[in-house]
């Protein structure tokens, strides 16, 4: 536990200091979201003093109507009974490659379309496939800073993984160091979010042209995390089907698979259920290790009739119903989903100046020379202190984050803030918060 000398903290300095001490956790400032919660959650508990909650990636929006509806009508039609189809609903199926169209103007067949259990069980089945390729290519690169999970993900699959950390490799930059990773020979996949959780950099048409055009030259797959589609603000990306669209990998290579997460874009995070699309090229490839393992040497069968299959049997009926009927407002123009939710970018961009105007800085502030979106996250640093000192400190002022320590990030003095579970009303608190921490700590 670090010594707190100022005791004059905006949460009582005793029970915080109790609370910390009996949760058992070595570093408070390492934890994981998880850990951040609970001890939060207790703190409140016991003071009736409400947080700046910003450790969770959890959306603060109520989910879209037409995918309640839908889901309530399935139900009632007594899809429950009925084992789903792994390869998922065939008209969920063909809204996802009308959504690919319409936003990243790529061409899908829906056979390449596959509804999984959140992006996090497309991950963990593409880590797993894309592992069983090549016995030469046993290992995954992860541009980091990353979602911490898919790490996890790595360790429970018991694979191997590579990372490094994008701040310094920006723009051209980005070519010489993947290229260092994949000229080794042993990286099956790359993988990245984009925007990225946790800093909320978005790759420019040149690093996504420069990870294409390297995946090609290597022989390796890119998979394109999706989780915040749509929520660079800065470009509106909501009319369907017309320019601009969500920058994408597809745009440059056709050896990708991506991952479309409803949880943010939709806040559907509750029903657990998100997109896969593979290119057609790839879905179809076929491989010689997959044929010796399953008999069948198709990517994309393997990925569906094999891993999907072993790992959940498809996605719950309701729930590809209530998705398919907002992809099709969505597609048909009569919902728009950017509309709902670039209430994110609003929140952050005040939050953000709240920060900057008491003393902290912003850490990863820059898309090659263009200012960082506004979004659901952003990352920010107090001057002389590391991220994991600063995260325990701010639990004394009623602030919670986590800390980039364990995102891969290498700018150990960061936090990562989730704008989400802020609302309008607790700005006035944060500001107060802020202001005294910054006065006790100048
Ligand atoms: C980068 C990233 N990928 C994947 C996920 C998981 O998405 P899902 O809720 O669809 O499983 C998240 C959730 O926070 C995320 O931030």
């Amino acid at each position: 536990m670090i010594e707190i000398q100022n005791k004059n903290t905006s949460i009582d300095y005793q029970t915080v200091a109790e609370k910390i001490k009996n949760s058992g956790l070595k570093t408070v400032g390492r934890s994981s979201i998880r850990e951040i919660v609970r001890l939060v959650n207790e703190i409140e508990q016991a003071t009736g003093e409400k947080f700046i909650r910003m450790e969770m990636g959890v959306p603060g929006l109520a989910p879209p109507e037409v995918g309640t509806q839908a889901e309530i009508e399935a139900l009632k039609a007594g899809v429950a009974s009925k084992y789903p189809m792994i390869e998922g609903v065939a008209h969920l199926k063909d809204e996802i490659a009308r959504f690919v169209k319409n936003f990243l103007d790529i061409d899908v067949s829906r056979n390449s379309c596959i509804p999984t259990v959140g992006s996090m069980q497309g991950s963990f089945g593409a880590f797993l496939l894309t592992s069983l390729l090549d016995s030469k290519k046993d290992t995954i690169l992860f541009i980091d800073p990353g979602f911490p999970v898919q790490k996890q993900q790595m360790d429970v699959l018991g694979l191997k993984s590579e990372a490094f950390d994008v701040y310094n490799f920006r723009g051209e930059a980005l070519r010489e160091k993947l290229e260092s990773y994949l000229k080794k020979g042993n990286i099956s996949a790359i993988l990245y979010s984009n925007p990225n959780n946790p800093s909320w950099i978005c790759f420019t048409d040149t690093e996504l042209k420069i990870i294409a055009d390297l995946a090609k030259q290597y022989d390796v797959i890119v998979m394109e995390d999706l989780a915040y589609f749509a929520m660079d603000f800065r470009k509106d990306y909501s009319v369907p089907g017309q320019a601009p669209y969500q920058p994408t990998v597809a745009k440059y290579t056709d050896n990708w698979l991506m991952f479309i997460s409803s949880s943010k874009s939709f806040s559907y995070a509750g029903q657990r259920v998100g997109m896969m699309v593979i290119s057609d090229t790839l879905f179809s490839r076929e491989y010689r290790t997959l044929e010796a393992k399953f008999g069948n040497p198709s990517f994309g069968y393997n990925m569906i009739y094999k891993v999907l299959y072993a790992l959940s049997s498809g996605v719950s009926h309701a729930p590809q119903y209530g998705l398919a009927a907002m992809l099709k407002a969505v597609n048909d123009g009569k919902y728009d989903f950017v509309a709902e939710i670039r209430e994110y970018g609003e929140r952050a961009a005040i939050m953000k100046r709240l920060f900057t105007d008491n003393g902290f800085k912003i850490v990863y502030d820059k898309d090659e020379n263009e200012p960082l979106a506004d979004g659901f996250y952003f990352t920010f640093s107090y001057p002389g202190m590391d991220g994991v000192e600063l995260l325990e400190r701010l639990i004394y002022y009623g602030i919670s984050a986590i800390s980039l320590a364990i995102t891969g990030s290498e700018r150990v003095e960061g936090l990562r803030a989730c704008v989400s579970q802020t609302q309008r009303s607790q700005f006035e608190a944060l500001e107060q918060r802020l202001r005294l921490f910054n006065q006790n700590h100048k």
